[in-house]
């Protein structure tokens, strides 16, 4: 408990130095009334999510969202390439525990077994990371998309 106390302190301090370090350009919009997981989504968490984004998820989900080219043909490997998660991908259609789900566990915590090259990021970002990087990902999307699961 007190280690997620301290990594939720830790979350807020970086969000608030990022905030204050943003402010002049490159705003986040936070659209009203965005929630995840139940819990309305601060300013703050969006600004931390959209770091947290560019360090650990653009290198394959792409820079502006759009995931890799031709992302719905299997690799030779057999495995599936990164999806956008902007509305033209299916990162909406699942419910933010879902999301959260497959962020911390990997796709293999929701299909066991599953191989994949989406890592798990259970040991790199604490629970509140996760939270900020998928309502990150949830303020870009458009009023339908968004609205498409509440939970
Ligand atoms: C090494 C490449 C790689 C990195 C880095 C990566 N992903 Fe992924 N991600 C994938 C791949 C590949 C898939 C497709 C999984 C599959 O079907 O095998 C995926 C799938 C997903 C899905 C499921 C989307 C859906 O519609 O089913 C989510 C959510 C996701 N990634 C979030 C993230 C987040 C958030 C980050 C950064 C914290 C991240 N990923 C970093 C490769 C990556």
């Amino acid at each position: 408990m007190q280690t997620k106390l301290v990594a939720l302190a830790g979350a807020g301090v970086i969000a608030m130095v990022t905030v204050a370090s943003l402010a002049q350009n490159n705003r986040p919009q936070v659209p009203e009334g965005l929630m995840f997981l139940g819990e309305p989504v601060t300013e703050a968490q969006v600004v931390l999510g959209q770091n947290i984004y560019a360090d650990n998820c653009a290198a394959c989900h792409g820079a502006d969202l759009e995931g890799q080219p031709d992302w719905q043909r299997r690799l030779d490997n057999g495995r599936m390439p990164a999806p956008p998660h902007d509305e033209s991908g299916h990162t909406w259609h699942h419910s933010d525990r879902n999301l959260f789900i497959v962020t911390r566990g990997g796709v293999e915590a929701v299909v066991p077994g599953y191989e994949s090259d989406m890592p798990a990021f259970g040991e790199t970002l604490s629970d509140a990371e996760l939270v900020a990087v998928l309502s990150y990902l949830k303020s870009t999307w458009p009023e339908r998309q968004r609205r498409s699961k509440q939970k």
